[in-house]
């Protein structure tokens, strides 16, 4: 393990002297700064763990080393000491964040016993951080529909064999994410899960990618590097994409499977590595080893579990809960409030074909998100050609009478509302109708007048 590293911050060359030569003997790394600004260089690297700084000192003081610190999202601990401590700098250094607060002359064994609390502290904060990135990397798969139920279900079984998982799925059917979670609920959870997208990768570069290279092999090889089967050792490759990769580089991967080892680019030795293939492609593999572009050895090595995601149209039970769970991602992420469909803006997404699949989706939701200002999301915010679909643009469904009615109905309520600024007795003012109709029929279509109300300008 490491040494943890110390920055002492103090102008006085005799205290950074003593207090380093303790810390040494303690077993610490040791840098000194005899300004807030030259420390405030010192910690760019991130090396540092540990601060003790000194309140006064010349263009950069105490506390305002600690406000830069902050600003600069810099992580490190602070411990602050000072020889003319008011209580009033002690409340206001902890206040901004130091965890401890010594006085001078100093009691070394304070000193020493400070320390090891504050790194303590620093472990635990860092610990808990690591658990909770892990617990975030975690995939949820929204999809209640018995299609991708199945889908779910197979994955519970696939993951924890070692098995190759060939992925099928249109565009933005969500196979990385399925990839993704395969990985996660499989032994080798722990280790990297590396994914390379063979359709991005230019031919030459694929094959140092995969494997690696020695220095000098080709031009452009000045250091030798590890291939993504290597750095993937102990854990999973997605190959993302795969029938889009060459005959050529199909050959190589086809041995490497074989043999579960590399030979890196220009190199002599093989190195073995143990991984496991999840690939993933949007093509038809059996129609592409008939055209003769992909190998049936190859096909047959890695479609030892085949799954496939269903594409949205076909299991539209699951729009609803993704259109939710997008905008609730997007309001968290973005720390604003979530928007509500009203049931027919969601009939309409539940009727479009969805070409562009989870992603389409997704991306609609973040539109939405930012262009609409209302908390409810109606059906005159859902833009073309989603808001074509099912309505009267063809012969197999134009809309009913009654139907063109109620939307011309509520988009035109709709529009006066907004007019008199989501005043709402102003708007049934206009609109000529008592206040308590026009709530009514907001309710029926599913939009809550209060929410309108609140949003008054
Ligand atoms: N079941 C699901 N639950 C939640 N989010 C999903 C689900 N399926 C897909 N997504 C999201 O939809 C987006 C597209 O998914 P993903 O990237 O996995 O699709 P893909 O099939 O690999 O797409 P491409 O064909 O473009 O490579 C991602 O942001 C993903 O998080
Ligand atoms: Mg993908």
């Amino acid at each position: 393990m490491s040494k943890e590293m110390i920055l002492i911050v103090d102008d006085e060359e005799n205290i950074r002297r003593t207090i380093r030569a303790i810390l040494e003997d303690e077993g610490y790394a040791v840098r000194e700064a005899d300004s807030g600004s030259k420390a405030f260089t010192q910690l760019q690297d991130g090396q540092v763990d540990l601060v003790i700084t000194d309140v006064w000192m010349e263009d950069i003081d105490g506390l305002k080393l600690i406000d830069f610190i902050n600003n600069s999202g810099i992580d490190v601990e602070i411990i602050v000491i000072s020889g003319h401590a008011t209580i009033e700098v002690a409340v206001q250094a902890t206040k901004k964040g130091a965890i401890d607060f010594l006085e001078k002359p100093l009691s070394f064994e304070k000193l020493l016993l400070s320390i090891s609390n504050a790194l303590k502290h620093r472990k635990l904060k860092i610990g808990n951080r690591w658990l909770l990135e892990q617990a975030s990397r975690e995939v949820q798969l929204i999809g209640t529909s018995p299609a991708y139920q199945k889908l779910v279900h197979d994955i519970e079984l696939a993951a924890p064999s070692e098995g190759r998982v060939l992925i099928y799925g249109e565009n933005g059917s969500g196979k990385e994410m399925v990839a993704r979670s395969l990985h996660m609920k499989s032994l080798r959870a722990d280790m990297p899960m590396v994914d390379i997208n063979c359709a991005a990768i230019p031919d030459e570069l694929i094959e140092s990618e995969l494997f690696g290279h020695v220095k000098g092999s080709f031009t452009g090889a000045h250091e030798t590097r590890k291939g993504k089967f290597v750095v993937a050792n102990g854990g999973t490759l997605f190959l993302d994409e795969i029938g889009d990769m060459s005959l050529r580089t199909q050959a190589k991967v086809l041995r490497v499977l074989q043999e579960n080892a590399v030979t890196p680019v220009g190199g002599t030795r093989s190195i073995s590595a143990d991984v496991r293939i999840i690939a993933a492609t949007n093509k038809n593999l059996a129609q592409a080893i008939e055209d003769g572009s992909f190998r049936q050895d190859l096909y047959y090595r890695l479609n030892v579990i085949e799954l496939h995601v269903p594409p949205l149209r076909e299991r539209i039970e699951d729009i609803p809960p993704l259109a939710n769970h997008f905008i609730q991602q997007f309001a968290d992420e973005r720390k604003v409030p979530p928007k509500t469909l009203v049931p027919k803006a969601m009939d309409m997404l539940k009727m479009y074909n969805w070409p562009g699949n989870v992603r389409e989706l997704q991306n609609l939701m973040e539109r939405l998100m930012i262009m609409v200002r209302e908390n409810t999301v109606t059906v005159q915010d859902i833009p073309y050609p989603i808001n074509r679909s099912g309505d009267n643009d063809d012969s197999h469904h134009p809309l009913r009478l009654k139907e063109a009615r109620e939307a011309f109905e509520l988009n035109h309520m709709m529009k006066v509302i907004r007019m008199s600024g989501n005043n709402m007795s102003k708007a049934a003012e206009l609109l000529g109708i008592e206040r308590s109709y026009l709530y009514r029929k907001l309710k029926q279509y599913g939009i809550e007048p209060e929410t309108i109300r609140q949003n008054k300008r």
